[in-house]
């Protein structure tokens, strides 16, 4: 899409590019004019392939999850500012990040350490311990939905932005979703809660150690069946750094039957950090600063007990911001980013001073051959 085919603006908000797009459409970097600050705007197109009767529901349904997830406030989790209806069909305004998703990380060929992993899961389940006790299941968590902003601050995005159905994920032929990161209960239709998204956190998890989903096929079909009735192979056999433990852990994420899964973002997270080494826990340790102590590694393969803890958040006060001695843990992933991209923007520039010494040089012999001529 060149420049001049942007629509120049969706309401009050002025487009200035693309972000990036995604199987529901196109995102765009816009102004609001009102308040002079950057949005992110995200444009439904309003066919999105669906029949008469199905696509009314579904712009319905969106603007009604959009005004749920408005009223959410929490640093991990991005912002929607508003909903509205343009020339080009419905869109949701949000909060504009400058950052790099997991995706783009991932698909570099990155992996994620130990204290990363931590790390990621702290924010990730403390957004969506949050989102839960409040009744919003994302049911779309995974890697182009987490957003790294300034190498620490990990942004949970689509939130409350309302899926089409499953059976809708294949239209006319052609995919436009991914089954890999969603829970048994959700390929099956079943009504869903907070343990389903915890359970693609665990997917991204296996995937960001390991470089692998644990549940592939060649088609749709054969990824359901597997998410449905197949074991995985244990992250520690694809990347020897893991241990057994951490294989426990992977396995209670991905576990079937809800109830034997981890069944809040900070029980997760006490589980894997108890994985650290004792100096690394410290730093992660002040940032709960409510709830139980983490249970030990061992004690987790074994307990089949649901505890009843769905509900339970963490201490809001426990801010991002309010912590600085972990801050830049995801550097190193997004440094690589920046330099790619300076690179890139070096690489320009090298050329540039080679034909500016070229054109110089030939002119000086020019110049030169003139006056020995003469
Ligand atoms: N709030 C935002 N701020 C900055 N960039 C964003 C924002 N939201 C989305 N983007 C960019 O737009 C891209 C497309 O997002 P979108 O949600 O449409 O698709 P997706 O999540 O990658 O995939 P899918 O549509 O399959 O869910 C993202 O990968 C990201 O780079
Ligand atoms: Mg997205």
């Amino acid at each position: 899409m060149s420049q001049k085919d942007y629509p120049r603006a969706f309401g009050r908000y002025e487009v200035l590019g693309i972000l990036g797009r995604g199987s529901m459409g196109v995102v765009y970097k816009a102004r609001d004019p009102l308040i002079g600050r950057l949005v992110a705007i995200k444009s439904i197109p309003e066919s999105l392939g669906l029949e008469t009767g199905k696509k009314e529901d579904y712009i319905k349904r969106l603007f009604q999850e959009a005004r749920a997830a408005g009223a959410l406030q929490h640093p991990n989790i991005v912002t929607i500012y508003d909903v509205g209806e343009s020339e080009q069909g419905p869109f949701i305004a949000m909060e504009y990040l400058d950052g790099i998703t997991l995706k783009e990380i991932l698909s570099r060929g990155k992996k994620l350490n130990l204290s990363q992993v931590v790390e990621l899961t702290r924010q990730v389940g403390e957004g969506l311990d949050y989102a839960h006790s409040r009744g919003i299941v994302h049911r779309d968590i995974k890697p182009a939905n987490l957003m790294i902003v300034e190498g620490r601050l990990v942004k949970i995005m689509d939130l409350g932005i309302a899926r089409l159905p499953f059976s809708d994920l294949t239209r006319e032929g052609k995919l436009v979703g991914s089954p890999s990161y969603m829970s048994p209960e959700q390929l099956l239709g079943e009504e869903l809660d907070g343990r389903s998204d915890l359970f693609s956190l665990g997917v991204v998890l296996y995937q960001a150690t390991t470089g692998k989903k644990p549940f592939t096929g060649k088609n749709i079909q054969e990824i359901c069946y597997r998410i449905l009735h197949d074991d995985f192979i244990p992250p520690s056999q694809l990347e020897p750094s893991l241990s057994e433990e951490f294989d426990y852990i992977i396995a209670k994420a991905l576990a079937k039957n809800r109830e034997q899964r981890f069944q809040s973002g900070k029980e997760m997270f006490s589980a894997l950090r108890e994985l650290l080494a004792p100096e690394e826990k410290e730093v992660s340790a002040p940032r709960i600063s409510r709830g139980k102590e983490a249970e030990p590694t061992t004690q987790i393969a074994s307990r089949k007990e649901a505890s009843s803890s769905v509900n339970s958040v963490y201490d809001e006060s426990a801010s991002f911001s309010s912590s600085s001695e972990i801050e830049d843990i995801f550097r190193d992933l997004t440094l690589s980013h920046r330099v790619l991209k300076l690179r890139e923007e070096k690489t320009v520039k090298g050329w540039q001073i080679f034909l500016l010494v070229l054109f110089g040089l030939l002119a000086l012999g020019g110049v030169i051959w003139f006056f020995l001529r003469g």
